[in-house]
């Protein structure tokens, strides 16, 4: 019995030494020291012994037992180890590698502009007012002096809601919502968001508009081109020229078109300008006496200007942009650009 225990514990010490992975030295440990193992074997014939022999049998065995544990548990150490060491090496990281690339966001060139103009424009007193998108006709076109038979409801072709609502083709409606609200002197700038059936390389349907309004005493042509002209070559700079076109607003008189010259090819003609040197800006004028008769303000007591441009237009002049879709394209690689 005795040489049954040493050659079970000499067998198991071989095995234990010999595995290669913990799975191995697992299957060794239930072979010789488990339930159904070569120890519980001999155990069963214990009871053949003499009442001498049997404690004695049984402190070999535990002994033999207790080695093989002391075997088992520093063998499995080793192994931990080793394959704590595979698992490191092969998942050996390259710490100089570049990292995941982060995209910064920037603000959108409309956004910019915006701000920018108002920036310039609120050193001149003036400040910002929102109007709604969905325009009454009356805001919209009657009480600018557009009745409803006036051929100039053709100038902009009109998304109409229903008969008596419309998308705002301009941010000219502020102008009322202000004067119906407000009591002068007024100096007010009102950006936003305008829609026209209108849609090529320089029109979109969806554009931007900001409508200047100054309303005081005794005020001239000459105090509005003086302001545009500010505005002007604050925002593309001092050599920037403007020039103003006699036009006609059913809201203004007299009423003019201003340009400004191409920042791109410097007033000498390019694909930005469509060849002619200058970029249409927006329109303005004295604000008509009809105006303030539908708002209610004494005239001429109270006089003003009124101005209101293209935001896209301004944009696309600041940074050579010669198709206005990019600014609703939403392309990440002309957006990362400002
Ligand atoms: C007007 O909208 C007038 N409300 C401007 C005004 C205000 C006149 C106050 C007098 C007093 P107009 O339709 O010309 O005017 O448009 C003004 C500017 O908006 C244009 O000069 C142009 O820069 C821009 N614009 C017009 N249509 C479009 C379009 N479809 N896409 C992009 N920009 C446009």
């Amino acid at each position: 019995m005795n040489a049954d225990i040493q050659s079970i514990q000499d067998e198991a010490t071989n095995a234990f030494e010999k595995a290669q992975s913990i799975k191995e030295l697992y299957d060794y440990k239930v072979k010789y020291l488990g339930k159904n193992g070569s120890f519980s074997a001999i155990m069963r014939n214990m009871g053949k012994l003499s009442k001498e022999d049997k404690p004695k049998f049984g402190k070999m065995v535990n002994e033999a037992k207790n080695k093989l544990d002391e075997i088992y548990a520093k063998k499995e150490e080793s192994l931990k180890e080793k394959a704590l060491e595979e698992r490191l090496s092969s998942e050996w990281l390259d710490l100089s590698l570049p990292g995941p690339k982060r995209f910064k966001g920037s603000g959108h060139p409309l956004t910019m502009v915006t701000r920018e103009i108002v920036d310039i424009l609120s050193r001149l007193g003036f400040s910002v007012r929102l109007g709604p998108l969905i325009e009454k006709d009356r805001y919209n076109f009657e009480a600018l002096n557009i009745p409803a038979d006036h051929p100039s409801r053709d100038m902009q072709d009109t998304f109409y809601v229903d008969d008596t609502h419309v998308l705002r083709t301009h941010t000219s409606p502020v102008q009322i919502h202000v004067l119906e609200s407000e009591k002068p002197p007024i100096r007010v700038l009102a950006p936003g968001a305008v829609f026209r059936c209108d849609s090529d390389t320089t029109h979109s349907p969806n554009f931007h508009q900001i409508e200047g309004l100054l309303i005081d005493h005794k005020v001239s042509m000459g105090d509005l081109k003086g302001t545009i002209g500010y505005f002007m070559r604050e925002l593309f700079g001092k050599k920037t020229k403007i020039r103003f076109r006699p036009s006609f607003f059913p809201f203004t008189e007299p009423s003019a078109e201003f340009d400004c010259s191409c920042t791109k090819c410097q007033g000498k003609g390019c694909n930005l300008c469509g060849h002619t040197g200058w970029m249409e800006m927006g329109g303005c004028g004295i604000v008509h006496p009809k105006v303030f008769e539908q708002t209610g303000v004494e005239y001429p007591k109270w006089q003003g200007f009124a101005f209101g441009f293209g935001i896209e237009r301004m944009a696309m002049i600041k940074y050579g942009i010669t198709d206005i879709r990019l600014f609703v394209d939403n392309d990440i690689r002309f957006l990362e650009q400002f």
